[in-house]
């Protein structure tokens, strides 16, 4: 008889999105003539660069004769688009070879499909409020998974501590959903964590883009030693506006290596080859040519343009609760401005007043975690006119 993986069980109801969409849509019909402002989504607004646009269009034209089509390409992608990703690191100082680069469809596939490379009885650190990707995916393989508090008092940015087991650690930096970065300092003492525990960091970097602070690495191999432990994700869905378009890249440093239960070293960057190899056929060679273009310095220039674009809202929502008092984090670095709902309200009741008082959609931070139960998500990716106009509602909607 079929055995099913039954993992999935255990796995939450994700209901958030679906929530929040049936609460607007209930409001919306019983009031028509409201307008409401949506807040709330993590996706991009803005159109692809300029140069992603022409470069889309090229490769399109490739396709369209024998001697430049292209069939199935490298499973770890185009030597071009590796190259373009190598670039990039340059740009923030980081040097990493065309052989730790794996172009994959986004950061969401490979932050999950790299839980095939570890054994089953591994204890997973991973924050909490986070992004849900971490947690579910590690509960489908029936995983130990251990959450470490992020809170007001750590500023959302838990550190190791004297006893902490862990064997695998997601970090992700800049947070969705709290804004929060870690510090060079901060990265060093878990990069030493991990390689004093021989754990593995696997550090999402989905928001480096919008770090602006010199503080804050844009990726975890800025910190010496982490190419021996650390895995990084980031992709270019926030960087460009590749969140339909998907494109991402993920680094597996050819010097991580993991003992094996017979004492073999084994190389990290193998099995994420012999891995991808198997079950994995690349980014469509269009998708990579636009993305090596959008990589290179014009297109990340172009790509500032939008990035500058969403900061800018960030920053107006963020300004607003500086003016009145109430805690919030991220907002500079993050497009993210994640707050402490008012009078201790928790976090469903704060999205019910909002919605009815101010007509302005933001996200609950309890469908990120426990510790969201009294906080509040709202994002920079919307409209400028509209955050304007949702600023001014929520100023006097809180006294
Ligand atoms: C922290 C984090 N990692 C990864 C992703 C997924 O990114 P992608 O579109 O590259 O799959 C998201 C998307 O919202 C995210 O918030």
């Amino acid at each position: 008889m079929l055995q099913l993986n039954e993992n999935y069980m255990k796995l939450k109801q994700s209901y958030l999105f679906s929530e929040i969409a049936h609460r607007v849509n209930d409001y919306s019909a019983a009031n028509p003539d409201k307008k409401v402002i949506r807040l709330g989504i993590g996706d991009v607004t803005r159109p692809l660069p300029k140069k992603t646009i022409e470069a889309l269009h090229q490769a399109v034209t490739h396709m369209a004769y024998s001697d430049s089509f292209k069939g199935y390409g490298p499973e770890q992608g185009y030597d071009f688009a590796r190259e373009s990703v190598v670039n990039y690191y340059k740009s923030n100082g980081v040097t990493i070879d065309l052989k730790d680069v794996f172009i994959s469809d986004g950061a969401k596939s490979d932050t999950g499909n790299i839980t095939d490379l570890f054994g089953p009885d591994n204890i997973v650190l991973i924050p909490d409020p986070v992004y849900p990707v971490y947690m579910d995916t590690n509960t489908m393989n029936g995983r130990n998974i251990v959450f470490m508090d992020a809170n007001k008092e750590n500023g959302f940015t838990p550190m190791p501590y004297d006893g902490l087991k862990a064997d695998i650690i997601y970090i992700c930096s800049p947070n969705n959903p709290t804004g929060a970065a870690y510090t060079r300092d901060q990265l060093k003492e878990w990069v030493d964590f991990a390689l004093k525990n021989k754990a593995l960091i696997l550090f999402d970097a989905a928001y480096e883009c919008f770090i602006e602070d010199k503080i804050y690495p844009h990726s975890i191999y800025e910190i010496e030693g982490a190419r021996k432990c650390a895995i990084e994700f980031c992709s270019l869905s926030k960087t460009a506006g590749f969140t339909g378009t998907r494109c991402g890249y993920t680094i597996v440093p050819t010097d991580l290596t993991v003992t094996t239960s017979d004492g073999t070293d084994m190389s990290m960057n193998a099995m994420w080859t012999r891995r991808q190899t198997t079950k994995f056929n690349g980014v469509p060679y269009i998708i990579q040519y636009a993305a090596a273009a959008t990589l290179s310095p014009e297109g990340i220039e172009q790509c500032r343009e939008n990035i500058a674009y969403y900061k800018s809202n960030a920053r107006i929502i963020a300004d607003c609760f500086k003016k009145k008092g109430i805690t919030y984090f991220g907002g500079i670095n993050s497009p993210y401005i994640w707050f402490e709902c008012p009078d201790g309200m928790e976090s469903w009741d704060f999205f019910d007043y909002l919605l009815n008082n101010a007509q302005v959609v933001g996200t609950p931070g309890a469908g990120f975690g426990k510790n969201g139960n009294n906080f509040f998500r709202l994002t920079g990716f919307g409209d400028k006119d509209a955050t304007i106009e949702a600023v001014e509602r929520i100023d006097k909607l809180l006294k």
